[in-house]
């Protein structure tokens, strides 16, 4: 029977949702044993390092979480089978990247690593289990897994009939840098699962799980199909909303007028709402543009044409603002930046992380290496290493960005020619003809501005692409300062 509830759970995927959410659950839920499992046998040696410094993924408050429950009721391990074997609720929270061949390239979901679990979990199981979808699938995946599932390997010794698995959608909607607080207090919890006994049996398990700490009333149980596209269009939502402010960026510049003022008189409307309206050099992250091409390639299946390209639109505006913000560098610094210094402060794709998966700042750094720019970058948490592997993977899969056709592949010894990564912020500023302000890290409003000037050519050139910089202040120091947005 599907269980309706749960005391052992497995999770396939110790990335940046697998790891921080089940710890979060393991934290809630001590008479629940908790295991994470990956192939990748470094990342799980990483969340097992007794120094916590060494989690492999990096967020507020996550080191006492880990600390509170792991050895406790949270595992880290690479035995995916045992704990496939031993759980009755599975989440699968693999890494669902964009195609980058075959059939819809550039745009659909890779479901490998998702289908490669199911036929794990279908090989392995010897009793009936809830199978969570955790990672952000196109609609109707579920299906798909279930078809899997069921089709398990027939057990020709065995008399007990074959498991069976209801599958549950359970996206998840924390946002990096702010994940444990997210988990801790979200908006809503989403449930989706089928309509049937099992399917109720299932949903009621995983809400049990929930609700030791989430409020009842911020739980939410729909139909499968309903859970999966709800995650597609909240990214969506939320993307376009940055497009939406940053076209208007575009427009500020040339009419004088003040994208922050202007976020911040529209954002008073309760019905707009303030969040989510600040203007940058564009958005990045691991979701938004892969989930809205997903949603396009579903609506151009499903002949939609008109509906696919408006979704579009939002990752073309954004490809644009990438574009924008290099060129504004180029051409304010007379044309070439060939030789020159540019320092870059910030990689991630936000503040308060290391992820830098899409972040801007490769796409920026990308462009102006194009026109041989030497680039010196200080991230407060990436590493170096992390920086080339971004750059180098950038001139393998370039053909999302915008103008790709203009790009010539760089060669690897060339970036590591041109690009330098710094420890000391004042070292990467050093001498430089102009500073790109890539993430908005606080610690970067706390600089001695005057110290940097000082060291810097002249004219000194600040490109805020975050909009975070006291533009008064840096340019009474002497500073030429753009930033997004600003007339
Ligand atoms: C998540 C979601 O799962 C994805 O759908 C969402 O849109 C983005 O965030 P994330 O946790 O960020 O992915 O991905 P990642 O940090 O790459 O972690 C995935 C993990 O799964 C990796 O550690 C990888 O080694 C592991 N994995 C992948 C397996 O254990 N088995 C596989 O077959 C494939
Ligand atoms: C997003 C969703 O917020 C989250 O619910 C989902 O589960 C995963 O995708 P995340 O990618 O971690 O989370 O970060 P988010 O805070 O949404 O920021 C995404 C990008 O948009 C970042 O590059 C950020 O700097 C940028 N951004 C965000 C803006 O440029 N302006 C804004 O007003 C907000």
């Amino acid at each position: 029977m599907i269980p309706s509830k749960v005391t052992n759970i497995a999770c396939i995927g110790a990335g940046y949702v697998g790891g921080p959410t089940m710890a979060v659950i393991a934290q809630k839920c001590p008479h629940i044993k908790v295991t994470v499992v990956d192939i990748n046998e470094q990342r799980i040696a990483d969340w097992n390092d007794t120094d916590l410094d060494k989690l492999p993924v990096y967020e507020p408050g996550l080191d006492q979480v880990v600390a509170e429950a792991r050895d406790r009721n949270l595992f880290f391990s690479t035995d995916v089978e045992n704990a496939i074997r031993e759980a009755q609720m599975i989440f699968i929270s693999v890494n669902t990247p964009t195609k980058t061949y075959g059939v819809g390239k550039g745009m659909a979901a890779d479901l490998k690593y998702v289908e490669l679990c199911a036929r794990q979990i279908a090989e392995v199981a010897t009793e009936d289990k809830i199978v969570v979808e955790k990672s952000t699938l196109p609609v109707r995946t579920a299906q798909s897994i279930r078809t899997i599932l069921d089709a398990s390997p027939a057990r020709p010794l065995s008399s007990s009939p074959a498991p069976r698995f209801s599958v549950l959608s359970n996206p998840e909607f924390l946002a990096e840098g702010t994940a444990v607080k997210d988990l801790h207090n979200p908006d809503r919890v989403l449930i989706g699962g089928d309509e049937d006994e099992d399917g109720q049996r299932a949903m009621n398990a995983l809400v049990e799980v929930y609700a030791n700490w989430v409020p009842r009333e911020r739980i939410l149980t729909t139909r499968i199909w309903s859970s999966e596209l709800s995650k597609l269009t909240a990214n969506a939502f939320l993307a376009q909303r940055i497009s939406s402010i940053n076209a208007l960026s575009a427009l500020c510049e040339q009419t004088g007028a003040d994208v922050d003022e202007v976020a911040h008189a529209i954002g008073t409307d309760s019905r707009i709402g303030p969040k989510f309206l600040k203007s940058s050099v564009g958005f990045g992250g691991s979701c938004f543009q892969k989930d809205i091409l997903n949603l396009v390639y579903l609506c151009r299946h499903f002949n939609l044409p008109e509906v696919a390209d408006y979704w579009e639109q939002v990752v073309k505006l954004n490809d644009y603002q990438k574009h924008r913000f290099a060129k504004q560098i180029i051409d304010t610094l007379f044309n070439t930046v060939s030789g020159k210094k540019i320092a870059f402060l910030g990689w991630a794709f936000k503040k308060d992380t290391n992820d830098t998966r899409e972040s801007a700042a490769i796409y920026v750094a990308d462009e102006l290496l194009q026109d041989r720019a030497e680039i010196h970058v200080y991230d407060p948490k990436v590493t170096e290493e992390r920086i080339f592997a971004d750059l180098e993977y950038l001139q393998q899969h370039r053909s999302n960005s915008c103008n790709s056709s203009e790009f010539v592949q760089l060669d690897p010894a060339l970036i590591r020619n041109l690009v330098t990564v710094h420890n000391d912020p004042y070292e990467a500023l050093k001498d430089s003809h102009a500073i790109a302000v890539l993430t908005e890290w606080d610690e970067f409003r706390a600089y001695d501005w005057q110290k940097i000037y000082d060291a810097m050519r002249k004219p000194a050139f600040v490109f805020d692409g975050r909009n975070i910089l006291n533009r008064e202040e840096l340019k009474r120091i002497g500073f030429e300062i753009k930033g997004i947005g600003k007339g």
